[in-house]
């Protein structure tokens, strides 16, 4: 039995399908369903009993205390978070809430769970802390890729709070002993993406017949990865990474944003035309820059090849076309996210027993 935390929102609901597609280990997932976590993710895991959903905090020190006394899992992957850059900068609270005093509720709640272990499953335990490229700043042009050497220095709201949160990991490990992996991740893409986000937004806008909101001059590079490759990669570091490591995860995929739009749009183009025939990048909108905006992100990922032998299976052109067609075939999904029918979902799904906390 495993743990995940913020398992119904985009990666970690990747993650908890992709691990009972290839295992029959249970998985306890915590998620707070926020505005960005969706049951609906999750709905061909309904009577899977291998998958029990718990709504609840990760600030929520007795809740997490009763579930590891209850579940008794191996490891613990923390994905639950607040994600969205743009949020951090018009309303930081919460994720100063959820990435930082939450992951320091978590991880008191698990170092309890964890120190009275018997000593053969205390030392096989592992606690896994999902982070970002960001916590690293921004590169120049010409800086060599972010490896697990450079200095942090975040810049925006959210990688200050991911990155106070990693810091927390490292001291509960150098400090408590705690047995602590920390995952540092480019740009995902992928199915079940929250359409705030670059490349479902121009997506669902482009077939919606709204403007592509290009911030700046869309010269920023940001490195993409298909968020498949990082789950398997976390996997891969939950199975072998050295305690008390980080690890870079990244595609090798740097882009300028202007870039993703238009392969975003030629791929539109080719597999669902505009009506009128015209091209789907007509509706590209140069817009205001975001405040503070990072210039460049790059990942060198070797250490992660080096140590562990992974590597993605997806290049940018195979996943990108993946992920269009994704959104094709699944406009209910983006429309019931887009209407905010994912939570008329979840309560027609789970009434009152969603919000007791568990399914
Ligand atoms: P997301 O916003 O799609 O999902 C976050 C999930 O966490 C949601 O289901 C939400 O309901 C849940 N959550 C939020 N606050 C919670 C709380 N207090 N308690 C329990 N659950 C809570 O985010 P994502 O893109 O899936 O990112 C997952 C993790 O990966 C985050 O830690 C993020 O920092 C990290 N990450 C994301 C990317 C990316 O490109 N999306 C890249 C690198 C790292
Ligand atoms: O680098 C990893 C990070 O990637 C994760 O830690 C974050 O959780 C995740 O949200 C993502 O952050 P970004 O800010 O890079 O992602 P976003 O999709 O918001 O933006 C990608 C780039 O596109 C960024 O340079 C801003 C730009 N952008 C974004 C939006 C939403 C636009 O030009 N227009 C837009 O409408």
């Amino acid at each position: 039995m495993i743990l995940v935390t913020g398992g119904a929102g985009f990666i970690g609901a990747n993650f908890v399908l992709d691990w009972l597609a290839g295992t029959d280990e249970p998985v306890v997932n915590l998620d707070k369903l926020t505005y960005a976590g969706n049951l609906q993710t999750l709905a061909s895991l309904d009577g899977d009993k291998r998958h029990v959903f718990v709504q609840g905090d990760i600030g929520d020190g007795a809740l997490i205390d009763r579930l590891l006394a209850e579940h008794q899992p191996r490891a613990v992957v923390n994905f639950a978070a607040e994600s969205h850059v743009d949020r951090s900068i018009h309303g930081p609270e919460d994720f100063i809430q959820t990435n930082v005093l939450g992951t320091f509720r978590l991880l008191e709640a698990v170092r309890g769970y964890w120190s009275q272990l018997p000593a053969e499953r205390k030392s096989a335990f592992r606690f896994l802390h999902v982070s970002t490229d960001e916590v690293y700043g921004t590169l120049s042009p010409t800086d060599p890729a972010f490896t697990e050497e450079n200095k942090y220095e975040p810049n925006s709201p959210y990688s200050a709070s991911k990155a106070a949160s990693d810091h927390l990991v490292r001291a509960w490990h150098h400090t408590y002993g705690l047995p602590v992996l920390t995952t540092n991740c480019s740009n995902n893409y992928g199915p079940f993406h929250f359409p705030e986000k670059l490349i479902p937004l121009m997506i669902v806008n482009a077939l919606a017949g709204k403007p592509l909101p290009v911030y700046g001059d869309g010269m920023q590079v940001r490195d993409w990865l298909y968020v498949k490759d990082h789950c398997s990669a976390i996997r891969r570091v939950l199975e072998a990474g050295r305690l008390g490591e980080t690890y870079n995860v990244g595609g090798w995929n740097e882009k300028p944003n202007i870039e993703i739009v238009k392969t975003v749009c030629a791929l539109l183009d080719e597999l669902q035309p505009r009506a009128d025939g015209k091209a789907y990048a007509e509706q590209i909108s140069y817009v205001t820059d975001r405040p503070g905006h990072d210039r460049r992100y790059a990942i060198d990922a070797r250490k992660l090849e080096r140590e562990l032998g992974w590597k993605p299976a997806e290049t940018f052109e195979t996943g990108i076309r993946k992920t269009v067609e994704w959104y094709l075939a699944n406009q209910e999904w983006v429309r019931n996210v887009q209407s905010g029918g994912y939570r008329d979902w979840v309560a027609k799904q789970y009434g009152d027993k969603a919000k007791e906390g568990t399914q």
